[in-house]
């Protein structure tokens, strides 16, 4: 949805939105005017929504559904960039079962750095636990129960760039967080270092990304979403000549790669957001007020 499909809202009490969805101050106000009562997000991730403007519509989420089901997409795309996956698929389809540049490193042993230890990023780093790595983590709040039970420390944002090879981000997208992986932070980082992002596009400057890509200090990168995916994620682009030329040269990139923003999508975290989205719009209705409503 967005200012120009929001007109179809007239006569409608709830709007049931997504990620992709521009909730933004133009939107908002057509769907003041139309009437609607509720806007029920099927995510958790809300940035997509100006707040200041919702006028008189309540807003409720999904704020978890299946933290494993993000987790687990991190540690996919973080091992399909270890061990060069996605290579020696595409080589073993044409019947070539050599192994030259298919050389790859353990992660076991290696220092993993997560920013943002909330429901996802503490899922990720039980997983690394188990890979016997050494976790490092920067969040803005931290647990430190979790850091005694899971073990992993937690450390200022240099410290995690100067130590980390692998670095996975599970921070929302604020102001703060807009970005946060630039040329300055790159810059401290340690050559060869993986990136994973399953968080939000804008985290990463892409421009500057590509610039350390080609530099060779970044190892490898894993993303599952993009800076400006809005416009291409979720659709399909095969017969057509329209191109992003960023994600162009992301996506010629070796050692890099892209999932469409799928990292949610497994049976266990859909039916929980459909089952959640319906509760949560009940509650506002039957019950006027939910847990879950964004204020
Ligand atoms: P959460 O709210 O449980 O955890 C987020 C953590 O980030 C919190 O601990 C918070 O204190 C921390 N944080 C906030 N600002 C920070 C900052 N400036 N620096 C460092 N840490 C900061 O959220 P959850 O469920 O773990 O989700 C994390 C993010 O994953 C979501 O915000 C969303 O962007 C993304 N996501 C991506 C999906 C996908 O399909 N790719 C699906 C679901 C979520």
């Amino acid at each position: 949805m967005n200012s120009e499909t929001a007109p179809l809202t007239k006569g409608f009490d709830v709007v049931c939105v997504f990620v992709h969805d521009k909730v933004d101050k133009a939107t908002l106000k057509i769907l003041n005017e139309n009437g609607v009562k509720l806007i029920a997000l099927r995510c958790a991730g809300f940035n997509n929504v100006d707040l200041e403007n919702k006028g008189n519509i309540r807003i409720v989420r999904v704020p978890q559904y299946s933290p494993y089901s993000v987790a687990e997409h991190a540690v996919a795309l973080l091992l399909n960039i270890t061990r060069k996956l996605y290579k020696s698929y595409q080589r073993t389809r044409k019947y070539n079962f050599t192994l030259d540049g298919l050389l790859g490193f353990d992660i076991h042993g290696k220092t993993v750095g997560v920013i943002g230890t909330g429901r996802i990023g503490k899922v990720f780093i039980q997983i690394m636990k188990g890979f016997g790595t050494n976790v490092i983590a920067y969040d803005l709040y931290k647990d430190e129960k979790a850091s005694k039970e899971i073990g992993f420390e937690y450390v200022e944002l240099d410290e995690l760039y100067e130590k980390s090879d692998i670095i996975s981000l599970h921070c929302p997208l604020t102001p703060e967080t807009e970005n946060i992986i630039n040329r300055e932070s790159i810059k401290k980082m340690k050559k060869g270092v993986v990136l994973i992002n399953c968080s939000r596009g804008k985290l990463i400057d892409t421009k500057s990304l590509i610039k350390e890509m080609e530099t060779g200090k970044i190892g490898g990168v894993g993303l599952d979403v993009y800076e400006d995916e809005e416009e291409f994620f979720l659709q399909d682009y095969t017969n057509s000549y329209k191109r992003d030329n960023n994600l162009s040269i992301l996506l010629s990139m070796p050692n890099l790669i892209i999932t469409s923003h799928q990292a949610f999508f497994t049976s266990e975290a859909l039916n929980k957001i459909a089952s959640d989205t319906c509760k949560n719009i009940q509650e506002i209705f039957n019950n006027g007020e939910c847990a879950n409503e964004l204020k």
